[in-house]
């Protein structure tokens, strides 16, 4: 036989007996991974973790422009707060009839700086601060932006809740300075 007439080797495996093989192939592959683990959802539980609801203080018994320390969400380092009316200036996510009554953390977000003492309340300007160590200053009717100074980030805000002349905290907008997580007790306590 001449060279020319001589055709190509066929292959093997046609295309769609390879499509076909592997499918097959990958199905089986599903079938044993899931057998490796089969009680999978069971073994990992959902964990929801959710902010304290705590009392502060009565709406009636605050006074214009006097602070109310406490601590939030627990007692550890780290979770010094204020609660503050703003003698009637509207604050962002401020509660009451006048919308008036905020809280905040105390640490500053820069280095922890203490800010407690540091209230001031000029016209129609809200601050906390200068901060000790660096000078921060940060707007409390406009969710605790920064001012002027070093930090870079808003001042973490106590959510508040008001039921009848009750007022409650129930969670944080910000990360307090230190932790990794507001919720996690002990760390960077
Ligand atoms: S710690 Fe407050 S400005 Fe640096």
């Amino acid at each position: 036989m001449r060279k020319e007439d001589q055709k190509p080797p066929r292959c093997a495996v046609t295309r769609r007996e390879f499509l076909l093989s592997s499918a097959g192939a990958l199905a089986a592959s599903t079938v044993t991974i899931g057998g490796l683990w089969p009680d999978a959802a069971e073994a990992v539980p959902a964990q929801v973790v959710t902010y304290p609801r705590k009392f502060i203080a009565r709406l009636s018994a605050l006074r214009d422009n006097q602070p109310v320390d406490f601590d939030y969400p627990d007692e550890l380092a780290n979770s010094a707060s204020m609660l503050v009316k703003l003698g009637g200036v509207r604050g962002g996510g401020g509660i009451g009839p006048q919308g008036d009554v905020v809280a905040f953390s105390y640490l500053c977000t820069h280095q922890g700086g203490p800010l407690q003492g540091t209230y001031l309340a000029e016209g129609p300007h809200r601050i906390l601060g200068q901060c000790p160590l660096h000078l921060t200053t940060y707007d409390l009717t406009r969710h605790g932006i920064v001012v002027a100074g070093q930090a870079v980030e808003s001042l973490p805000q106590v959510l508040l809740e008001l039921d009848g002349d009750e007022i409650f905290a129930v969670g944080l907008m910000g990360l307090l300075f230190g932790r990794h997580h507001n919720l996690l007790a002990g760390e960077g306590a």
